[in-house]
C-alpha cells in the first residue's frame, strides 16, 4: 500500500545501510545526481533537469494552511524553442508517500516521465508534498514543532492539491492533465469524489492506484499497518515520521523480528517483485530518498489498510470525531461520486504488493458506472509498485500509453 510504498523504501534504505549490502559502483558515473551537483543545496531543477539540457523553473506555492510547497516547471522539450504558437497543455505530476518529486528523475533522461512529457509538447509541473525536503517551510510553523506535522492525507486533499492546481491553472490558463503514483492516486480520487479540482482538470492518469488496501499481501505491510495504530502515540506522538531517524529505525527493526517476516529483501517484501529496476537507479534512489511525512499520515494510511474503507482520519475517540466531523465515525470518501465523464486512465501491475490486484478491482467496481469511453484501464502482468516510476522500460509499457491517453482528450 501507500504506506508501504513509502515504508518499503524507507525500510529498504535502512536495511541496506544497516547491513552494508555491497552496492555496485557505477551509480555515480551516470547522469545527474552522482555528479557534482548536490540536490539538497541546488534543488531539483539544477540537479536533475537542467543538467540534461532542459529549461526548468523553481516555483513556490503557499497552501491556505501556510505550507510553502516547491514546484518544478519544465516548460518545453529539449532543443525545441517555443515557436509553434500553440499553447502547451499543463501536466501536474504527483509522487507517492515517503518520496518526493525527484523520484521521477532518477533514470537516464530519455526514460524519465517528466522529460518525456516535455519532449512531447507538454508544460510539465512536478509537485512536492508538504514535509519533503524542498517543501518543508511554513509561514509560521517550524518543522521541529508538533504543530507542523499535524496533518494526514485529508489535508493534502483540502490544501496541497487545491493550492497546486490553482497555481498551475492561474499560470497557464488551461485545464490540467494529471499523473499520480500511489498516494498521488488516492489523494486525487478522494478529491475528485468531493468535486474538488474537477473544474480545473482535463484528465487524470493513475499509476499503481491505491484506494482500497485491504488485500495488501505482504506480511511486513500487514504487520506494519496493524502495529501502527497502536504504537503511534507511545512511539511517535504527533510528530515527523522520518524514515532516516532513530525512532523509525527501531520501529522497523522491531517489525522485522516478528515471526514469518523476512526482511532480507525488503523492497520485494514491500512493493512486490519489481521486474525492471536498474541497480544504478536504485542506488540513486537510495541517495535521494526516502523523505519524511507526518506520523498522522502514516496512521491514516494504516487505518485504510485495517478498515478496508476510505474515510477521513479516524480519531477513534467518538468525542474527538464529533468535534472534528460532527459525527461519531469519520465521513467516507465515496468514489462513486467521481464525475462519470472525467477522463481517467488507470494502470496497475500484476506483481504490485501494495496496489493489490483485488483492491484495484474493488476500485474499478466503484467506477463501474463511469462513462465507458472516458475510462481506460491498463494491466501489466510483470509490473510491481516501483516499476511505474523507475522501470527502465516504463516509457514503452506505460508512459507512451499515458501520452496517447492525454492526446486523445479533446
Ligand atoms: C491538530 O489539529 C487539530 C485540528 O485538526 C487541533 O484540534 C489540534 O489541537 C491540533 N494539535 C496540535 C498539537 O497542533
Ligand atoms: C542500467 O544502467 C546502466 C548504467 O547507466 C546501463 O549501462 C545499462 O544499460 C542499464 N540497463 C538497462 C537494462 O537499462
Ligand atoms: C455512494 O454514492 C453512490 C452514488 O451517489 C450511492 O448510491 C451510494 O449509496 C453511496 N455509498 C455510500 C456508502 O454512501
Amino acid at each position: 500500500m501507500a504506506l508501504l510504498g513509502l515504508m518499503s523504501f524507507a525500510a529498504l534504505t535502512l536495511f541496506l545501510v544497516l547491513t552494508t549490502v555491497p552496492r555496485q559502483a557505477h551509480a555515480s558515473s551516470r547522469g545527474n545526481l552522482g555528479r557534482n551537483i548536490n540536490p539538497s543545496v541546488y534543488g531539483i531543477c539544477a540537479s536533475s533537469v537542467i543538467v540534461h539540457g532542459y529549461k526548468c523553473q523553481e516555483h513556490e506555492v503557499t497552501t491556505d494552511d501556510g505550507y510553502i510547497l516547491s514546484l518544478q516547471r519544465i516548460p518545453e522539450g529539449r532543443g525545441k524553442s517555443s515557436g509553434s504558437g500553440t499553447r502547451k497543455q499543463p501536466v501536474v505530476i504527483q509522487h507517492g508517500v515517503l518520496v518526493d518529486g525527484m523520484t521521477w528523475l532518477l533514470n537516464p533522461p530519455e526514460q524519465d516521465l517528466p522529460l518525456i512529457l516535455a519532449d512531447n509538447g507538454f508544460d510539465v509541473w512536478i509537485a512536492n508534498t508538504r514535509g519533503t525536503r524542498y517543501s518543508r517551510r511554513h509561514i509560521s510553523l517550524d518543522p521541529s514543532s508538533q504543530a507542523y506535522w499535524n496533518w494526514s492525507w485529508d489535508e493534502l486533499v483540502s490544501y496541497d492539491f487545491p493550492a497546486v492546481f490553482n497555481y498551475v491553472f492561474s499560470q497557464t490558463g488551461q485545464k490540467i492533465n494529471y499523473v499520480g503514483h500511489s498516494l498521488g492516486t488516492l489523494v486525487a480520487l478522494a478529491s475528485f469524489s468531493e468535486g474538488k479540482l474537477v473544474n480545473q482538470l482535463k484528465s487524470a492518469a493513475l499509476l499503481s492506484p491505491i484506494a482500497y488496501l485491504s488485500h495488501m499481501n505482504t506480511a511486513l505491510g500487514v504487520v506494519a499497518a496493524k502495529s501502527f495504530v497502536g504504537e503511534i502515540t507511545t512511539l511517535f506522538g504527533l510528530a515527523e515520521f522520518n524514515p532516516k531517524g532513530l525512532a523509525v529505525d527501531a520501529f522497523l527493526k522491531s517489525l522485522c523480528a516478528h515471526p514469518g517476516i523476512d526482511c532480507y529483501d525488503l523492497l520485494t517484501a514491500l512493493t512486490g517483485k519489481n521486474c525492471c529496476l536498474n541497480s544504478s537507479t536504485v542506488d540513486l534512489f537510495l541517495m535521494n530518498e526516502p523523505q519524511s511525512t507526518s506520523t498522522k499520515n502514516m496512521v491514516h494510511l494504516a487505518q485504510t489498510v485495517r478498515l478496508g474503507a476510505l474515510t477521513k482520519f479516524n480519531y477513534v475517540r467518538p468525542d474527538y470525531n464529533i468535534m472534528h466531523y460532527g459525527e461519531i465515525f469519520p465521513p467516507i470518501y465515496n468514489l462513486s461520486n467521481i464525475p462519470h465523464d472525467l477522463p481517467l486512465f488507470i494502470s496497475y501491475g500484476g506483481r504490485d504488493a501494495l496496489s493489490d490486484v483485488r483492491d484495484v478491482e474493488n476500485l474499478l467496481d466503484k467506477l463501474k458506472f463511469h462513462d465507458e469511453n472516458k475510462r481506460s484501464v491498463q494491466f501489466i502482468q510483470e509490473y510491481a509498485h516501483a516499476d511505474y516510476i523507475m522501470g527502465f522500460n516504463a516509457k514503452d509499457l506505460v508512459y507512451n500509453a499515458v501520452l496517447s491517453f492525454f492526446n486523445h482528450q479533446v
